[in-house]
């Protein structure tokens, strides 16, 4: 049998059908999932992510993990006993084959928050799908001594199934956790590596090796991590590819020199550099909405359009990170990258295909047509303390591991400009802050006054209150809706506005997969639409590296706003300053 014939994972993971795959899935007849069985991962601080959704479209309570006990009290003295998939292939009858192929998934910096909460689940979520090819082993790499069967208890922890009628998930998970293993190594020791090297060696029992890095530490030991792996880690007849997540330096010369340091151990082609915002759900759809609907495209420009807003919140500070957080502020944690992706995808031509250089392509032309950002189109702030309902919230300067006299913006509002045919005029206002007072991501576009309403007396003097506005809602509770007007039934002539609405949560009964499962399974299968090419950094970097450094030359200080309010008035008198209004701030129901 080929290796490359049998696949399991649904379609739908992959936008060219999984024809990229070229492994064996690991759902085998014996380990198939009912259709029904689906699990997810809990994922700490996303509320839409807690709540399970029913078969039959309900959105039921919260998350609770498949079973009361860990998955590893439950496991069975042979488990724990495992010590390579060599040895798990045999158990589960496997033949070894040595033209088949296998995959190593070496998790540097495994013990870290990213790896625990969102890397592992990921993989399992994966797992559980049928996702991941027949042989796999996933190694934790870091510092810290720990022993394999430590790792699977750590691990075991944060995976939890997310719908109720989840079959035989625990014993998917057991299965999982076999497969996981530990080496503790420094990240700078070429020794370290070449003794996972081996052990990496032994579980691929002399099948093709095909190996990922997930480096999920922090920038300043990339290099060395990277450098480690490449010379004495990396496979010797299979690819071997590095998954590396923001941040790229700090403006234009880090991130370049990051590149050229990372470039000196890879290719540009095993760079995987992740932006999980690409790998959610609204985002991926994007495309499909704009290209495969004909209501749409004639409308994307200047002449209908008459500006987009991309807007962040979180309703928590920057609790337990304002080290990390301080020497980026938001506009590099958010902006640069996860919304200026979001805007690139949005204002693209037609790519001439779907294949990751196409589309990277047109991002690129979009990020290149941009007008640097000016100091006076960007408004910061900073969150002070605020008591509400009895209850003190901390402003950003009480976190300990942050300066008292900080300047580091946690909000930012700016009005960026692309000089293209398509948009030129047309203001795209960014949006982003933490401690706010509700958590949310989404894509407002309003659409110009119709030209010689009929209807204007029905809408008095406030005309904008009449404008088709179409909201993409990324997070939480996924929605497409549009607002158009409408008359109120009845004898008489009476408007209102209402909602065309594509409620995601009443639509569809499928529950929507993390980010991070879209992307590390694109990163298997050599898929590369959804990771940042150099090129396209480079452009993102040139936008905002000039503000950046005024910003900080200038010492420009944040206008302070209460911790959980609606961020500083100053994103208001920006926005009006180019006639908008921003479309986050009425009530509104999408449901
Ligand atoms: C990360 C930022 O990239 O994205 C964080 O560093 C932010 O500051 C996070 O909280 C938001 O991601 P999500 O998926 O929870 O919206």
């Amino acid at each position: 049998m080929s290796a490359f014939s049998s696949l399991h994972c649904p379609p739908s993971y992959s936008i060219n059908g999984g024809k990229n795959r070229s492994f064996i899935s690991s759902a085998s007849p014996r380990f198939s999932v009912p259709a029904k069985a689906k699990v997810f991962v809990q994922s700490p601080g996303n509320s839409h992510q807690n709540a399970v959704l029913m078969q039959d479209g309900a959105v039921a309570a919260k998350v609770s993990p498949v079973e009361k006990e860990t998955p590893l009290e439950k496991l069975k003295g042979d488990l724990l006993s495992v010590t390579s998939s060599k040895e798990w292939d045999e158990k589960a009858g496997f033949d070894i084959n040595e033209n088949e192929s296998t995959v190593s998934i070496t998790v540097v910096g495994a013990s870290g928050d990213l790896a625990k909460k969102k890397i592992f689940p990921a993989l399992f979520a994966l797992y559980y799908e049928g996702c991941l090819p027949q042989h796999f082993t996933i190694y934790g790499y870091a510092r810290s001594k720990m022993t394999d069967v430590e790792l699977r208890i750590m691990v075991s922890k944060t995976l939890t199934c997310r719908i109720d009628k989840r079959e035989n998930c625990g014993e998917k998970m057991d299965e999982f956790l076999k497969r996981c293993f530990y080496h503790s190594g420094q990240y700078d020791s070429e020794e370290n590596f070449a003794q996972l090297d081996k052990k990496l060696k032994e579980h691929e029992g002399g099948r093709v090796s095909n190996r990922l890095f997930y480096l999920s530490i922090p920038p300043n030991i990339f290099i060395n991590a990277v450098k480690c792996a490449s010379t004495s880690a990396s496979s010797g007849n299979g690819w071997t590819r590095v998954i590396v997540e923001k941040p790229f330096g700090r403006d234009s010369e880090s991130s370049a020199a990051l590149t050229t340091a990372l470039k000196q151990y890879l290719n540009e082609d095993q760079i995987f550099r992740i932006d999980h915002y690409l790998g959610k759900e609204l985002v991926e759809n994007l495309s499909v909405l704009r290209f495969s609907n004909l209501i749409f495209e004639p409308l994307w420009s200047r002449q209908f359009i008459r500006n987009v807003q991309l807007i962040f919140s979180e309703d928590f500070g920057t609790e337990g990170r304002g080290g990390y957080f301080d020497h980026y502020g938001i506009i590099r944690d958010i902006m640069q990258n996860h919304l200026l992706q979001i805007l690139a995808l949005f204002a693209m031509e037609t790519p001439v295909s779907l294949d990751a250089e196409d589309i990277r392509n047109e991002k690129v032309k979009v990020l290149r047509s941009m007008r640097p950002l000016q100091l006076e189109d960007v408004v910061i702030g900073q969150y002070k303390s605020h008591t509400k309902g009895g209850v003190t919230y901390p402003a950003y300067t009480d976190d300990k591991t942050v300066p008292k006299d900080s300047l580091t913006p946690t909000f930012a509002a700016a009005a960026l400009f692309i000089d293209n045919a398509r948009w030129d005029g047309v203001p795209f206002l960014m949006k982003a802050g933490k401690a706010l007072h509700n958590k949310r991501a989404e894509i407002r576009v309003q659409f110009r006054h119709v030209p010689g309403n009929l209807y204007n007396r029905k809408f008095g003097t406030d005309l904008d209150q009449a404008t088709n506005e179409l909201v993409i809602r990324v997070q939480p509770d996924e929605a497409i809706y549009l607002k158009i007007n409408n008359k109120v039934p009845g004898l008489g002539m009476r408007l209102d506005r209402s909602n065309l609405n594509l409620h995601y949560a009443a639509r569809y009964s499928k529950e929507i997969p993390d980010a991070y499962e879209r992307l590390l399974l694109d990163a298997i299968e050599g898929e590369r639409r959804l990771f940042i090419r150099s090129d396209e950094l480079d452009a993102a970097w040139s936008l905002f590296t000039p503000v950046l450094a005024e910003l900080e030359e200038k010492k420009i200080v944040p206008e302070y706003y209460p911790y959980g309010s609606r961020g500083p008035v100053g994103a208001h008198y920006l926005a009006a300053r180019y006639n908008v209004r921003w479309g986050d701030l009425g009530v509104e129901q999408s449901t």
